[in-house]
This record gives structure tokens, C-alpha cells and sequence, in this order.
């Protein structure tokens, strides 16, 4: 089978490696792809939301599968492009992506369904928000939403009224609609689960750590390391979650005639009266999936396409025991501004870690740095605290200019592991 991977980060150089495993795989294409995953297949260079050239490189190809990693594919239309000649493709259409790309039509079909989440107001603009606020306390609804993507850059929990209004001001100028929401508090995690339209298969729990610095400070970035599974969660509530949260969220798509296939990740936060939805995305998360798909005990590519032609079964999802954590190592300036070309030294052998490629580029002979989140440094172990001093120990034997990255990836879980 042919299969083209659409994306260039360390979450498409991890589903290229995975897929790269598969006995089935014979062509593995990625669009437009890094370095990394240049040595597990060939990249052509298409961006990832180039729906015309995507198609035109899948037929040519005769790609079978292609694997949308990031949102704007989504939000571009490719899954219905591809429909459209016959194409198989593991990711939802535009219309089911809208769990994701709308955050008022995602809380509204929360609403609908009986799915917990953070108490909302939706606003056409920022007027009528400030409007609300006149005859609201504003520490009740200080969690502002762009209703659209943003990159990571659409959510402020504000500390102070005069942040907020702020906030309202600088989201409101992009002409998008807005939601004000009820502060929440407790442990976050990724869930995500593997969708045929009807069934969902969650994978393991795991957590990203989108704050730049340790000790979550410092601004809101794309997420600077995951880990998975999570010591601190009780899998039997995380079971609970298929038939409370994905499967109603599945029929309520279906029933509106665009059922997801593909991933539905959600953002959930573990607060003192439940769990809560933070957000839906339509896709698989980066860090999260550097973490989770060396920890995957199956063939990816059978497993997609059990998704795709709607025959998905919980025991095709199995795990290998121990844990995985996966450090990112960013470029000097992330996140307001990623400076590139900086030389980048690999280690000669990685052991028994990864090495998963993002903004990297290649310069002569040598690797660069060429975008925000260069590398994605994973250790994997039969524990989180040996899967950690793994990562970090071969994250230190990658060397470039002004390299950032937190020495504080797993700690939640490691701070329960040890007890
Ligand atoms: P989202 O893009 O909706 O996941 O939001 C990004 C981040 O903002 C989340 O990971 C949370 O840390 C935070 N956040 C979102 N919604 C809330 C909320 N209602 N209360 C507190 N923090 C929130
Ligand atoms: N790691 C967060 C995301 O992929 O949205």
C-alpha cells in the first residue's frame, strides 16, 4: 500500500516512523515532510494545505492512504477533496473538523449533548462582550476563546480585569466571534481516541506541558514535551470517558450527517467535581503523539484503516508496558520568533531513544534549525523516571545555538510514581 503522511513536524516524523513499520507499507510519501522523516520515506514538497497539489501528488502516486497530520489540512478541506476522487483519508472533513476550528459550534454541540465543560457566553464581537461584563463579575468569566484556530494563541485566562479587557480588545480586532467561560481548576491531560464514525478507541492518557518554562511560566507555546501513560489518572476513569464523552460526541456528527474519522483529541481537565472538556481537536496532538506511538503494540497502518472503513475494534489498540516522555528542544526566540539556520549537532547514535524531527532543514551537509519546535527527544522505559533520564540524557547530547527546552517534562507523574 501506498500512504502519504500531510505535515512537516515532529508528529508526522513520528506517524511516518510508525507507519514506516507496518509489513503492509510499500510507498511512504510525506507532504512536505523535514529531514527526519526524508530517511523513513520520500518528501515532496507540497504544503500541507495545498488541497489541489495534495491531490494531484495522492493520484499520481496512487497513494491507497493518505494521513492528515495538522489542522489547516483539515480546515482546508483535504478529507473531502479526497473523497471526491476516491481517495481514502484518515482525518475528518472540513465539516466534522469543526470541533476543532469552531470553539462556539464545539460548546454548543457539547451543550447539545450533555458533555461536562466550563459554563460559556458566545459574542459576535468584542462590543458585546465588554457589554456582558458591565453587569457580570468579570472573575467569573475570565477565560477568553477565539472562536477559530490560532495557532495555541487563542485561549488567555486572564489574572485581572484590565487583562481581560484587554484580551476581549486584541481578540475582538481579528473580527472573529468570541467566548467568555468560567475559570476551572485540576490536573489537564490529552485523551485522544482513534474514530471509525461510530467507535472510538482511546488511546492512552497523556499530558502536554504548553508553557515555555518550567514550573508552567513563561507564555503559551504549540507544548514543550509530553509524556504518557499518566501515573496520577485512574484508568478506570479514563475507560469511563469512551461512553460519556467520545461515543456521544461520534452520534451527535453522525446524526448531522458528517461523522469523524480519523482522531478526536480532547482537552480535559480533572477538576474537584469531575472531569470537564477544555476543548476538541480533530487530529492527533504534537508533543502527544511522539510520546504515545512508540508505546503503540500494534501495526498503525491496519489500524487506520480499520478507522477508515469503519470496522475499528478496541483489542486492535493494545500497549507495551512501561512509559514514554518526549522532550522538545526549540529554537532560540520560540515562540514569538523562532530564529533559523541555526546549526544543529545530532548525536551519533541515539541508543535506545528517538530522535523525531520538526522545524529542522537541511543546510549543505548539516542540519539547521528552520522552525520553532526543532526536535522532539523521546526516552521509553519500563518507568516514567527511567523513560525521563533517558530523554534528558540524550537531549544533552543535542547541541545548537540558543537551544530552549524545560527540564521539568513527566514531574506531575513523576512526583505520584515515586509514592
Ligand atoms: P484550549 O485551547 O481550550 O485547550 O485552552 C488552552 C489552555 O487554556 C488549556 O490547556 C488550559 O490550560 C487553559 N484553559 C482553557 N479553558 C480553561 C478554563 N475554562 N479554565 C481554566 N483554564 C482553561
Ligand atoms: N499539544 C497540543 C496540541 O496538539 O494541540
Amino acid at each position: 500500500m501506498n500512504v502519504l503522511v500531510v505535515g512537516s513536524g515532529g508528529r508526522e516524523h513520528a506517524l511516518a516512523w510508525k507507519l514506516r513499520q507496518s509489513p503492509r507499507t510499500d510507498k511512504l510519501l510525506i507532504a512536505p515532510g523535514n529531514p527526519g522523516t526524508a530517511t523513513l520515506g520520500q518528501n515532496v514538497a507540497v504544503a500541507a494545505d495545498d488541497v489541489g497539489g495534495l491531490v494531484a501528488v495522492a493520484q499520481e502516486a496512487r497513494v491507497d492512504l493518505v494521513v492528515i497530520g495538522p489542522e489547516a489540512a483539515l480546515e482546508a478541506g483535504l478529507a473531502d477533496a479526497l473523497a471526491t476522487v476516491g481517495i481514502r483519508c484518515f482525518g475528518p472533513t472540513k465539516a466534522a473538523a469543526r470541533i476543532e476550528s469552531s470553539k462556539v459550534w464545539s460548546k454548543q454541540l457539547m451543550q447539545r449533548v450533555g458533555i461536562p465543560t466550563a459554563r460559556f457566553r458566545s459574542f459576535g464581537d468584542g462590543a458585546a462582550a465588554h457589554a456582558f461584563l458591565r453587569s457580570e463579575p468579570w472573575e467569573q468569566w475570565r477565560v477568553i476563546k477565539l472562536d477559530g484556530l490560532a495557532a495555541g494563541k487563542g485561549v488567555v485566562v486572564a489574572q485581572s480585569a484590565e487583562e481581560l479587557h484587554a484580551a476581549i480588545d486584541s481578540f475582538g480586532s481579528t473580527g472573529m466571534p468570541l467566548i467568555l467561560e468560567e475559570p476551572l481548576s485540576g490536573e489537564e491531560l490529552s485523551l485522544l481516541a482513534l474514530c471509525d464514525g461510530v467507535k472510538a478507541v482511546p488511546l492512552l492518557p497523556a499530558q502536554d506541558h504548553k508553557r515555555l518554562l518550567d514550573g508552567d511560566q513563561g507564555p503559551n507555546t504549540g507544548g514543550m514535551g509530553a509524556y504518557a501513560p499518566l501515573p496520577q489518572v485512574d484508568e478506570t476513569l479514563v475507560g469511563s470517558l469512551q461512553g460519556r464523552i467520545f461515543e456521544p460526541v461520534l452520534r451527535a456528527l453522525a446524526a448531522e450527517g458528517t461523522p469523524l474519522v480519523g482522531v478526536l483529541y480532547a482537552g480535559l481537565m480533572l477538576t474537584p467535581t469531575g472531569v470537564q472538556v477544555l476543548e476538541f481537536n480533530a487530529r492527533f496532538g504534537d508533543p502527544e503523539t511522539q510520546a504515545l506511538l512508540p508505546l503503540l503494540d500494534g501495526d498503525l497502518l491496519e489500524i487506520m484503516l480499520a478507522c477508515v472503513e469503519g470496522r475499528l475494534q478496541a483489542d486492535m489498540v493494545r500497549w507495551y508496558a512501561g512509559a514514554a516522555l518526549g522532550v522538545v528542544l526549540a529554537a532560540a526566540g520560540y515562540p514569538e520568533a523562532p530564529r533559523k539556520g541555526d546549526r544543529i549537532d545530532l548525536p551519533a547514535a541515539v541508543g535506545d531513544g528517538l530522535i523525531f524531527q520538526g522545524g529542522t532543514a537541511l543546510a549543505g551537509e548539516g542540519l539547521v534549525t528552520a522552525g520553532g519546535r526543532v526536535l522532539t527527544v523521546v526516552g521509553q522505559a519500563p518507568t516514567l523516571a527511567e523513560a525521563a533520564e533517558r530523554a534528558y540524557a540524550l537531549a544533552q547530547q543535542v547541541a545548537f545555538a540558543g537551544k530552549q527546552m524545560r527540564s521539568d517534562i513527566g514531574q506531575r507523574g513523576l512526583t505520584v510514581e515515586h509514592h
